[in-house]
C-alpha cells in the first residue's frame, strides 16, 4: 500500500497492525508458546510466566468474549491485555473494567512522515545469528537492566529469532553505542527497542537513531510508527512525531484472579 493513499483511519489501523505483528512475532519466538484466535481477541499463551508471551490484543469484544478473556487471564500468573486505537467497540475499556481488568500503564502511539535527511553515524544491519543475538542482548540491557539475567537472555533470544524484525546497530568508532529494531509492514515502518547505551546518552545519539529511521522509511516509501512512554512523547514530538492514540495495558486485578483460580 502506498503511504500517500492512507487515510487517518487507515493510518491508525496500519500502526496497530504493525504492533500486533511485532508483539506476536516476539511472543511466538519464545519456546512453548501458542497463539489463540477467538472471535473477540487474539492471544499469545506461553509457559514462560511473562507478558512477552502471555497477552491478548486485537480486540473486538462483546460482554461474552470479555468474560472468556477474563477466564483465560485468570489461569495465568501474568497476562496483559493491550487496547489499541483500532479496537472495537469504542467502549472496550468499559467491557474490560466490568470483567475486573484494570489499567496498569499507558503507552502513546505516534506516527511521523518520512524524511530524507542524510545520516552521519554508521548504522549496520545485524545480519548473522551471532550479531542478532549480541545486539538483542545489548537492547535488553538498556531496557531491562533491573530484571534477571535469565529473563534478559530469553527476551534477547526471542528478539534475535523473530526473523521478520530487522535489527541494526549504531556504531561509533566501531563500538556499539545504540540499536534499533524495525518491523516493516504495509505502508508503515514500525520502530521498536530504540536505545542508546547508558554511558553514551545525552549527546544526540537517540535523535540520530530516530532521524535514521525516518530516512530509512523515506527510502521505503513508508510512514513511521512507534509506541512510547508518556515521558518521551515530547522528545518524539520535537522530532516530527504526532500522537495518533494510546495503548492501555490492562491486567486482571490480583484479588479477582486468585479468587477465580481458588474456585476451580
Ligand atoms: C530515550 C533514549 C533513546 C534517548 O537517547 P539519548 O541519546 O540520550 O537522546 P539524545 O541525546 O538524542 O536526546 C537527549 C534528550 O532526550 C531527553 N530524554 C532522554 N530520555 C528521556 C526520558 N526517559 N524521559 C524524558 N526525556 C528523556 C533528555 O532529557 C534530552 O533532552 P534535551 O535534548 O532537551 O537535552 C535513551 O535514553 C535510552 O536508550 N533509554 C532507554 C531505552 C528507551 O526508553 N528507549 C525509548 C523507547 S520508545
Amino acid at each position: 500500500m502506498e503511504r500517500g493513499t492512507l487515510t487517518p483511519e487507515e493510518t491508525v489501523l496500519a500502526c496497530s497492525e504493525n504492533l500486533l505483528q511485532t508483539y506476536f512475532s516476539l511472543g511466538l519466538a519464545i519456546p512453548n508458546t501458542t497463539m489463540i484466535q477467538e472471535e473477540g481477541f487474539r492471544a499469545c499463551v506461553g509457559e514462560f510466566d511473562h507478558p512477552i508471551c502471555n497477552f491478548a490484543a486485537g480486540l473486538n469484544l462483546d460482554p461474552w468474549s470479555a468474560k472468556q478473556l477474563r477466564e483465560l487471564a485468570a489461569k495465568k500468573k501474568v497476562f496483559n491485555v493491550y487496547t489499541l486505537p483500532s479496537d472495537k467497540p469504542r467502549h472496550v475499556g468499559e467491557l474490560l473494567y466490568r470483567c475486573d481488568f484494570r489499567v496498569g500503564y499507558r503507552l502513546i502511539q505516534m506516527v511521523a512522515e518520512p524524511a530524507g535527511r542524510h545520516y552521519g553515524p554508521h548504522m549496520r544491519m545485524a545480519e548473522t545469528a551471532e550479531r542478532r543475538i549480541e545486539t538483542a542482548q545489548f537492547m535488553t540491557e538498556q531496557f531491562f537492566n533491573r530484571q534477571s539475567e535469565s529473563f534478559r537472555q530469553r527476551v534477547a533470544q526471542a528478539t534475535a529469532d523473530a526473523s521478520n524484525m530487522e535489527i541494526y546497530e549504531l556504531l561509533v568508532y566501531d563500538r556499539r553505542c545504540g540499536a534499533i529494531m524495525l518491523c516493516p509492514g504495509d505502508g508503515v515502518l514500525g520502530v521498536y527497542n530504540l536505545c542508546v547505551a547508558s554511558a553514551n546518552r545525552g549527546v544526540g545519539l537517540g535523535k540520530e537513531l530516530t532521524a535514521w529511521a525516518l530516512s530509512e522509511a523515506h527510502k521505503r516509501g513508508q510512514i513511521v510508527t512507534l509506541q512510547c512512554d508518556a515521558r518521551l512523547q515530547g522528545w518524539y514530538s520535537n522530532q516530527g512525531f504526532r500522537t495518533t492514540g494510546t495503548i492501555d495495558v490492562y491486567t486482571l486485578s490480583k484479588s479477582v484472579s486468585s479468587d477465580i483460580m481458588n474456585a476451580t
